[in-house]
């Protein structure tokens, strides 16, 4: 069942003068429009997690991804690996119920898609049934082609992720971007194999510059990067490491504000206002009815 449309879109969306000229009357993001940007304007994708972030970053992006990362940035996990369908599924009806032209994607957990294309599809279904997005990501290269094929062809839209995948952390030893020559015809193989089994996009994750601008030549489907240069047809981010609220900053992170900051100052300033009793003052306070 959708969960569509239960909060109201206020903010930027109540006064379209606030918003830059290239979102104002979007159209509302649909797969096909989303692939024709290959080698255009480029792609602004984001992460987010809960209503109202969507609800913001809907504002500006062409796709907004419900991320595995959500483990780590919003559950304290150390990686992806423990992440559930339930999360998934539940992060996702939060987005979209505040998203509303952007092109909403949700990740497949690792073990909900690798032991079979049906497997896969029963979980890829379930995931577009209750959230009610428009369609699922998943890591894998070559070895997951047949299960893109199996997915497509049956209404469900894959975007899929090569180079540096979070969820192979532990067979690859950590998370290692792909740097050296040797490595980098495999991850063209995979991004050509994802794109012939219907793929409609391809996340690039961590992987040289050079490689990145290969991958993108060799391809007709977008490639949206992540530590993958500015070669990619689109940018992803993690919301929560852009806005400066998860303590870790890799290399490949611009952080565009510092909320980690601004949270502590106003949870401080509320601590010490409420040790003072300089909170609440009469104008959050209720006064008794006298009629
Ligand atoms: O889980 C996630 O947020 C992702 C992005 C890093 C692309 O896969």
């Amino acid at each position: 069942m959708s969960t569509r449309s239960t909060i109201s879109k206020k903010s930027a969306a109540s006064d379209p003068s606030q918003l830059p000229d290239s979102t104002k009357k979007r159209p509302k993001m649909t797969v096909p429009a989303f692939t024709a940007r290959k080698g255009t304007e480029p792609l602004v994708c984001l992460t987010a997690y809960t209503a109202h972030v969507a609800r913001i970053v809907d504002e500006v992006s062409d796709l907004i991804l419900v991320g595995d990362s959500l483990g780590m940035v919003i559950h304290g996990m150390p990686n992806t690996l423990g992440v559930t369908m339930e999360h998934m599924i539940m992060h996702g009806q939060a987005v979209m119920r505040g998203a509303d032209k952007a092109l909403v994607v949700v990740d497949m957990p690792f073990g909900s898609f690798e032991e079979s294309p049906e497997v896969a599809f029963r979980n890829a279904a379930r995931i577009i049934k209750e959230t009610g997005c428009t369609a699922i990501k998943l890591e894998g290269g070559k070895e997951m082609a047949p299960t893109i094929s199996h997915l497509t062809k049956r209404g469900i839209p894959v975007m899929a992720h090569v180079g540096l995948m979070p969820q192979q952390m532990n067979t690859a030893g950590g998370f290692k971007a792909v740097r050296e020559e040797e490595q980098y015809d495999l991850v063209i193989a995979d991004a050509q194999a994802v794109e012939a089994a219907g793929a409609f996009s391809v996340v690039v994750e961590g992987v040289a510059e050079d490689l990145a601008d290969r991958i993108t030549s060799s391809v007709s489907i977008p490639t949206i990067g992540i530590g993958a240069s500015a070669a990619c047809d689109g940018q992803i981010l993690v919301f929560e490491d852009m806005i400066g609220l998860f303590p870790r900053v890799p290399t490949f992170v611009k952080r565009y504000g510092n909320m980690e900051d601004m949270i502590r100052d106003a949870v401080q300033r509320y601590a010490q206002e409420v040790r003072d009793r300089a909170f609440p003052t009469k104008d959050h306070t209720y006064k008794a009815k006298t009629d």
